[in-house]
């Protein structure tokens, strides 16, 4: 069952893990698991949007994913591309804005026109922020904060360092989900994910539905935030928490 409005996340991260081994149990080429990868992230985004959820963050290519196999990293190129012509359109009547985060600078020049393009298209819908981290890591986008504010000669605090991260994210993730039973962040959203609560769903990303995200969603309502301080339900026994 779905939680009450009041206790959904505002802001949810994906690390969407599990796409080769969903393709390899299938004796499939990997790419075809990425492709599974892309209509698991479309069913999730309507769902999230359904379920009052205002941004969602997925990570789709890391920094590190260029060491994989040159061909599975054209294939994700690919697929990032046509997901884009293909689904622009449908995203945009459901009111999802599209955001790309990460070093576009590295990307071909077909692939930046394609996000371009898809941002423009889709720059004044207010349902669902949908940040894609294609080419991204946590690392590189403190790097790159610093080493912009240094050149602008900015004095360097815990605001003005979140102000400069690549995606002006507007809020750090509540609730970050990584599937595949794996339990590491992997370079993904190191700063924001100060406080988030952390959520780990055994399924491979392609096999993640609506059922699944609706005990993310449950799991989520059922913890008790307390961001350093000492939590309602524990004051009376004067814990001090963390
Ligand atoms: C991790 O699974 C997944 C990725 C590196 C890519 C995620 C990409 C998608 C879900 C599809 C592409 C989406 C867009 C928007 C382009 P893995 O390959 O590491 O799986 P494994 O751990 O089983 O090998």
């Amino acid at each position: 069952m779905a939680p009450t409005p009041e206790a959904v996340p505002r802001h949810i991260a994906i690390v969407m893990d599990g796409n080769g081994r969903w393709a390899s149990k299938r004796f499939l080429p990997r790419i075809a698991g990425h492709r599974q990868g892309v209509e698991s992230l479309r069913r999730t985004v309507t769902a999230c949007a359904k379920r009052g959820v205002k941004v969602l963050t997925v990570f789709a290519f890391s920094s590190e994913n260029w060491k994989r196999p040159a061909d599975e990293v054209s294939g994700l190129m690919d697929i990032l591309t046509l997901a884009l012509s293909r689904e622009v359109p449908a995203l945009s009547r459901e009111g999802v804005r599209l955001v790309f985060v990460g070093a576009r600078n590295e990307l071909s020049e077909r692939v930046q026109k394609g996000l371009a393009e898809a941002e423009r298209a889709t720059a004044n819908n207010t349902v669902l922020r949908l940040n894609v981290c294609f080419n991204y890591g946590g690392r590189w986008d403190i790097v790159q904060a610093v080493n912009a504010m240094l050149a602008r000669g900015e004095v360097l605090t815990q605001d003005s360092l979140s102000l400069n991260l690549a995606a002006p994210f507007g809020s750090e993730p509540d609730l970050i989900i990584r599937t595949s039973g794996e339990m590491r962040l992997s370079n993904f959203l190191l700063w924001q994910a100060a406080y988030s609560e952390l959520y780990f769903s055994e399924l491979l990303w392609p096999d993640f539905d609506v059922v699944a995200l609706d005990a993310a969603l449950a799991a989520y309502a059922s913890r008790e935030r307390r961001f350093g301080m000492v939590g309602a339900t524990r004051a009376d026994s004067n814990n001090t928490a963390v």
